[in-house]
Protein backbone atom coordinates (compact mmCIF):
# COMPACT_ATOMS: atom_id res chain seq x y z
CA UNK A 1 0.00 0.00 0.00
CA UNK A 2 1.14 3.59 -0.48
CA UNK A 3 1.83 5.41 2.59
CA UNK A 4 0.34 8.92 2.87
CA UNK A 5 0.44 11.28 5.93
CA UNK A 6 -3.15 13.63 5.32
CA UNK A 7 -1.91 17.12 6.61
CA UNK A 8 -5.85 18.22 7.08
CA UNK A 9 -8.30 21.01 8.62
CA UNK A 10 -11.45 19.57 8.96
CA UNK A 11 -13.74 20.80 7.62
CA UNK A 12 -16.65 18.66 6.17
CA UNK A 13 -14.71 17.85 2.71
CA UNK A 14 -11.16 17.17 4.91
CA UNK A 15 -13.50 14.50 6.99
CA UNK A 16 -14.47 12.87 3.75
CA UNK A 17 -10.96 12.79 2.17
CA UNK A 18 -9.53 11.18 5.34
CA UNK A 19 -13.32 8.69 5.34
CA UNK A 20 -12.30 7.81 1.72
CA UNK A 21 -8.34 6.80 2.32
CA UNK A 22 -8.98 5.07 5.45
CA UNK A 23 -12.06 2.94 3.41
CA UNK A 24 -9.30 2.17 0.77
CA UNK A 25 -6.76 -0.82 1.50
CA UNK A 26 -4.01 0.54 -1.22
CA UNK A 27 -3.50 3.49 1.02
CA UNK A 28 -1.59 3.17 4.16
CA UNK A 29 -2.49 6.16 6.56
CA UNK A 30 0.34 6.83 8.37
CA UNK A 31 -1.09 9.52 10.46
CA UNK A 32 -2.95 12.74 10.17
CA UNK A 33 -1.31 16.01 11.25
CA UNK A 34 -3.51 18.60 11.85
CA UNK A 35 -2.87 22.36 11.29
CA UNK A 36 -5.29 25.53 11.25
CA UNK A 37 -7.24 26.53 8.62
CA UNK A 38 -11.27 26.45 8.11
CA UNK A 39 -11.67 26.80 12.22
CA UNK A 40 -8.40 27.06 14.26
CA UNK A 41 -6.05 24.47 15.59
CA UNK A 42 -7.89 23.50 18.92
CA UNK A 43 -11.16 22.72 16.86
CA UNK A 44 -9.25 20.68 14.21
CA UNK A 45 -7.37 18.12 16.55
CA UNK A 46 -11.00 17.17 17.41
CA UNK A 47 -13.07 17.58 14.53
CA UNK A 48 -10.03 14.85 13.22
CA UNK A 49 -10.42 12.41 15.99
CA UNK A 50 -14.35 12.61 15.23
CA UNK A 51 -14.04 11.27 11.73
CA UNK A 52 -11.64 8.50 12.55
CA UNK A 53 -13.73 7.70 15.22
CA UNK A 54 -16.64 7.75 13.07
CA UNK A 55 -15.12 5.12 10.29
CA UNK A 56 -14.57 2.72 13.42
CA UNK A 57 -10.61 3.67 13.34
CA UNK A 58 -9.57 4.89 16.87
CA UNK A 59 -6.11 3.88 16.48
CA UNK A 60 -4.99 5.98 13.76
CA UNK A 61 -2.40 8.86 15.21
CA UNK A 62 -3.53 12.30 14.93
CA UNK A 63 -1.02 15.14 15.22
CA UNK A 64 -1.29 18.76 16.11
CA UNK A 65 0.79 21.55 13.98
CA UNK A 66 0.32 24.98 13.38
CA UNK A 67 -2.19 26.66 15.13
CA UNK A 68 -0.93 30.21 12.45
CA UNK A 69 0.34 31.05 9.45
CA UNK A 70 3.92 31.79 8.92
CA UNK A 71 3.75 35.42 8.77
CA UNK A 72 0.24 36.54 8.84
CA UNK A 73 -2.55 35.92 11.13
CA UNK A 74 -5.09 33.22 10.69
CA UNK A 75 -8.13 33.61 8.52
CA UNK A 76 -10.84 31.39 9.48
CA UNK A 77 -13.78 30.22 7.04
CA UNK A 78 -17.11 29.44 10.07
CA UNK A 79 -18.94 30.94 6.94
CA UNK A 80 -18.54 28.33 4.62
CA UNK A 81 -18.05 25.35 7.56
CA UNK A 82 -19.82 26.51 10.41
CA UNK A 83 -18.81 27.01 14.00
CA UNK A 84 -17.24 23.77 15.17
CA UNK A 85 -15.74 23.26 11.04
CA UNK A 86 -17.68 20.25 11.08
CA UNK A 87 -21.50 21.45 11.23
CA UNK A 88 -24.63 19.25 9.49
CA UNK A 89 -24.26 16.22 11.64
CA UNK A 90 -23.83 15.66 15.36
CA UNK A 91 -21.44 13.26 16.49
CA UNK A 92 -19.85 13.09 19.63
CA UNK A 93 -16.65 14.49 21.12
CA UNK A 94 -13.89 11.89 20.65
CA UNK A 95 -12.24 9.77 23.19
CA UNK A 96 -9.27 8.24 21.49
CA UNK A 97 -6.03 10.19 22.32
CA UNK A 98 -4.13 13.14 20.40
CA UNK A 99 -0.37 12.38 20.20
CA UNK A 100 1.86 14.04 22.05
CA UNK A 101 4.34 14.53 19.03
CA UNK A 102 4.50 17.91 17.33
CA UNK A 103 2.82 17.34 13.50
CA UNK A 104 5.65 18.62 12.44
CA UNK A 105 8.58 15.99 13.76
CA UNK A 106 5.90 13.63 12.88
CA UNK A 107 5.88 14.65 9.27
CA UNK A 108 9.75 14.87 9.38
CA UNK A 109 10.08 11.39 11.20
CA UNK A 110 7.98 9.82 9.00
CA UNK A 111 9.74 11.06 5.38
CA UNK A 112 13.22 9.77 6.77
CA UNK A 113 12.47 6.48 8.39
CA UNK A 114 10.01 5.42 6.17
CA UNK A 115 10.69 4.70 2.21
CA UNK A 116 8.32 6.73 -0.49
CA UNK A 117 6.17 8.92 1.40
CA UNK A 118 3.50 11.09 0.04
CA UNK A 119 1.77 14.16 1.39
CA UNK A 120 -1.86 14.84 1.12
CA UNK A 121 -2.50 18.41 2.20
CA UNK A 122 -5.95 19.36 2.11
CA UNK A 123 -5.49 22.89 4.50
CA UNK A 124 -2.90 25.75 4.95
CA UNK A 125 0.47 24.27 4.05
CA UNK A 126 1.83 25.95 6.95
CA UNK A 127 3.26 22.47 8.38
CA UNK A 128 4.49 20.87 5.19
CA UNK A 129 7.10 23.98 4.71
CA UNK A 130 7.55 24.56 8.17
CA UNK A 131 8.94 20.77 7.82
CA UNK A 132 10.86 21.72 4.51
CA UNK A 133 12.35 24.87 6.42
CA UNK A 134 13.62 22.80 9.17
CA UNK A 135 14.55 19.45 7.96
CA UNK A 136 15.17 19.81 4.32
CA UNK A 137 17.34 16.80 3.66
CA UNK A 138 13.29 15.42 3.35
CA UNK A 139 12.71 17.25 0.25
CA UNK A 140 14.34 14.29 -1.21
CA UNK A 141 12.92 11.43 0.20
CA UNK A 142 9.19 12.74 -0.10
CA UNK A 143 7.79 10.64 -2.93
CA UNK A 144 5.22 13.00 -3.91
CA UNK A 145 2.67 15.95 -2.35
CA UNK A 146 -0.70 16.12 -3.87
CA UNK A 147 -2.25 19.56 -2.90
CA UNK A 148 -5.57 20.70 -2.93
CA UNK A 149 -5.29 24.32 -3.52
CA UNK A 150 -5.70 27.46 -6.02
CA UNK A 151 -7.08 27.88 -9.14
CA UNK A 152 -6.53 28.92 -12.47
CA UNK A 153 -9.83 29.38 -14.72
CA UNK A 154 -12.03 29.63 -11.66
CA UNK A 155 -10.00 32.26 -9.52
CA UNK A 156 -10.55 32.77 -6.18
CA UNK A 157 -13.15 31.82 -3.33
CA UNK A 158 -11.43 33.98 -0.49
CA UNK A 159 -10.94 36.95 -2.57
CA UNK A 160 -11.18 37.38 -6.11
CA UNK A 161 -7.65 36.30 -6.99
CA UNK A 162 -7.07 33.15 -4.51
CA UNK A 163 -8.36 29.92 -3.40
CA UNK A 164 -8.69 29.46 0.06
CA UNK A 165 -6.03 26.75 1.40
CA UNK A 166 -3.43 28.97 -0.52
CA UNK A 167 -4.50 32.43 0.58
CA UNK A 168 -4.28 31.73 4.43
CA UNK A 169 -0.95 31.02 4.00
CA UNK A 170 1.36 32.26 1.14
CA UNK A 171 4.52 32.16 2.30
CA UNK A 172 4.01 28.57 3.06
CA UNK A 173 2.56 27.75 -0.46
CA UNK A 174 5.69 29.54 -1.50
CA UNK A 175 7.99 27.08 -0.28
CA UNK A 176 6.14 23.81 -1.24
CA UNK A 177 5.92 25.26 -4.80
CA UNK A 178 9.54 25.75 -4.92
CA UNK A 179 10.83 22.99 -3.24
CA UNK A 180 11.71 20.59 -6.34
CA UNK A 181 9.38 17.72 -4.92
CA UNK A 182 7.13 15.92 -7.39
CA UNK A 183 3.39 18.40 -6.98
CA UNK A 184 0.07 17.49 -7.85
CA UNK A 185 -2.42 20.37 -7.43
CA UNK A 186 -6.07 20.05 -7.14
CA UNK A 187 -7.20 23.86 -8.00
CA UNK A 188 -10.93 24.93 -7.79
CA UNK A 189 -11.04 24.48 -11.62
CA UNK A 190 -11.11 20.51 -10.75
CA UNK A 191 -13.65 20.76 -7.44
CA UNK A 192 -16.19 22.56 -8.55
CA UNK A 193 -16.33 20.35 -11.08
CA UNK A 194 -17.50 17.61 -8.91
CA UNK A 195 -20.96 18.66 -7.57
CA UNK A 196 -22.83 17.53 -4.45
CA UNK A 197 -26.18 17.01 -6.55
CA UNK A 198 -29.04 15.93 -4.72
CA UNK A 199 -28.72 12.48 -5.94
CA UNK A 200 -25.60 11.77 -5.09
CA UNK A 201 -26.16 13.18 -1.37
CA UNK A 202 -29.31 10.86 -1.25
CA UNK A 203 -26.92 7.87 -2.78
CA UNK A 204 -24.80 8.65 0.24
CA UNK A 205 -27.37 8.95 3.10
CA UNK A 206 -28.95 5.31 1.68
CA UNK A 207 -25.86 3.53 2.40
CA UNK A 208 -25.49 0.91 5.18
CA UNK A 209 -24.28 1.62 8.40
CA UNK A 210 -22.94 5.80 9.98
CA UNK A 211 -21.30 7.01 7.92
CA UNK A 212 -22.83 7.52 4.77
CA UNK A 213 -25.73 9.21 6.61
CA UNK A 214 -22.88 11.53 8.08
CA UNK A 215 -21.40 12.65 4.92
CA UNK A 216 -25.01 13.11 3.61
CA UNK A 217 -25.72 15.68 6.97
CA UNK A 218 -22.07 17.67 6.16
CA UNK A 219 -22.48 18.03 2.22
CA UNK A 220 -26.28 19.03 3.01
CA UNK A 221 -25.00 21.37 5.56
CA UNK A 222 -22.24 23.47 3.35
CA UNK A 223 -24.35 22.93 0.07
CA UNK A 224 -26.31 25.75 1.49
CA UNK A 225 -23.89 27.87 1.42
CA UNK A 226 -22.14 27.12 -2.24
CA UNK A 227 -25.39 26.87 -3.79
CA UNK A 228 -26.21 30.08 -3.04
CA UNK A 229 -22.81 31.81 -3.42
CA UNK A 230 -22.23 29.78 -7.25
CA UNK A 231 -25.89 29.06 -8.19
CA UNK A 232 -24.69 25.71 -9.48
CA UNK A 233 -26.38 22.59 -8.34
CA UNK A 234 -24.85 21.41 -5.46
CA UNK A 235 -21.68 21.66 -3.73
CA UNK A 236 -17.87 21.96 -4.52
CA UNK A 237 -16.33 18.40 -2.70
CA UNK A 238 -12.87 19.64 -2.65
CA UNK A 239 -10.90 17.98 -0.15
CA UNK A 240 -11.36 14.09 -1.59
CA UNK A 241 -10.23 14.86 -5.12
CA UNK A 242 -6.47 14.63 -3.48
CA UNK A 243 -7.03 11.06 -2.45
CA UNK A 244 -9.50 10.07 -5.58
CA UNK A 245 -6.30 10.92 -7.86
CA UNK A 246 -4.21 8.48 -5.27
CA UNK A 247 -6.54 5.70 -6.39
CA UNK A 248 -7.67 6.40 -9.69
CA UNK A 249 -5.44 9.02 -11.56
CA UNK A 250 -7.13 8.01 -14.95
CA UNK A 251 -10.55 9.97 -13.41
CA UNK A 252 -7.83 13.19 -14.14
CA UNK A 253 -6.81 15.42 -16.72
CA UNK A 254 -4.11 18.14 -16.28
CA UNK A 255 -0.79 19.27 -17.48
CA UNK A 256 2.59 19.57 -16.24
CA UNK A 257 3.32 23.50 -15.83
CA UNK A 258 4.77 26.35 -13.74
CA UNK A 259 2.58 27.53 -10.78
CA UNK A 260 4.14 30.40 -8.63
CA UNK A 261 2.86 31.64 -5.63
CA UNK A 262 1.50 36.12 -5.03
CA UNK A 263 3.12 36.53 -1.77
CA UNK A 264 3.65 40.68 -1.88
CA UNK A 265 0.40 42.46 -3.94
CA UNK A 266 -2.69 43.38 -1.96
CA UNK A 267 -4.83 42.78 -4.23
CA UNK A 268 -4.07 38.71 -5.50
CA UNK A 269 -1.96 37.98 -2.50
CA UNK A 270 -2.13 33.78 -2.23
CA UNK A 271 -2.78 33.94 -6.46
CA UNK A 272 -1.84 30.34 -8.00
CA UNK A 273 -0.09 32.09 -10.97
CA UNK A 274 -0.64 29.21 -13.23
CA UNK A 275 1.19 29.10 -16.46
CA UNK A 276 -1.25 26.61 -18.50
CA UNK A 277 -0.31 28.08 -21.87
CA UNK A 278 3.46 28.02 -21.30
CA UNK A 279 4.01 31.51 -22.01
CA UNK A 280 6.99 31.38 -20.18
CA UNK A 281 10.50 29.82 -19.49
CA UNK A 282 9.79 29.20 -15.85
CA UNK A 283 10.87 25.68 -15.09
CA UNK A 284 7.42 23.25 -14.77
CA UNK A 285 7.50 22.40 -10.81
CA UNK A 286 3.60 21.13 -11.12
CA UNK A 287 0.82 18.75 -12.58
CA UNK A 288 -1.90 21.40 -12.79
CA UNK A 289 -4.89 19.21 -12.78
CA UNK A 290 -7.60 20.52 -15.00
CA UNK A 291 -10.67 18.09 -15.87
CA UNK A 292 -12.50 15.50 -13.71
CA UNK A 293 -14.84 12.40 -14.87
CA UNK A 294 -17.30 13.83 -11.87
CA UNK A 295 -19.84 10.59 -12.47
CA UNK A 296 -16.79 8.46 -11.93
CA UNK A 297 -15.48 10.20 -8.91
CA UNK A 298 -19.23 9.79 -6.95
CA UNK A 299 -18.99 5.99 -7.99
CA UNK A 300 -15.57 5.65 -6.38
CA UNK A 301 -16.29 7.39 -3.23
CA UNK A 302 -19.68 6.20 -2.80
CA UNK A 303 -18.72 2.58 -3.02
CA UNK A 304 -15.72 2.96 -0.79
CA UNK A 305 -17.59 4.93 1.87
CA UNK A 306 -20.00 2.18 1.53
CA UNK A 307 -17.11 -0.13 3.41
CA UNK A 308 -16.83 1.29 6.10
C1 LIG B 1 -10.49 24.48 0.55
O1 LIG B 1 -10.75 25.38 1.63
C2 LIG B 1 -11.48 24.74 2.63
O2 LIG B 1 -12.62 25.51 2.94
C3 LIG B 1 -11.84 23.37 2.13
O3 LIG B 1 -11.74 22.42 3.17
C4 LIG B 1 -10.82 23.10 1.05
O4 LIG B 1 -9.66 22.48 1.57
C5 LIG B 1 -11.25 24.93 -0.67
O5 LIG B 1 -10.87 26.22 -1.05
CA1 LIG C 1 -9.54 21.60 3.78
Amino acid sequence: ARKIIIDTDPGQDDAVAILLALASPELELLGITCVAGNVPLSRTVINARIVCELAGRPEVKVFAGCDRPLARPLVTAEHVHGKTGLDGTDLPDPVMPLQDQHAVDFIIDSCRTQEAVTLVPIGPLTNIATALQRAPDIAAKIDEIVIMGGAYFEVGNITPAAEFNIYVDPEAAQIVFRSGIKLTVMPLDVTHSVLTTRARIDAFRALPGAVGPAVAGWTDFFERFDMAKYGSEGAPLHDPCTVAWLLQPALFSGRQINVEIETVSELTLGMTVADWWGVTDRPKNAFFVGGCDADGFYALLTERLGRL
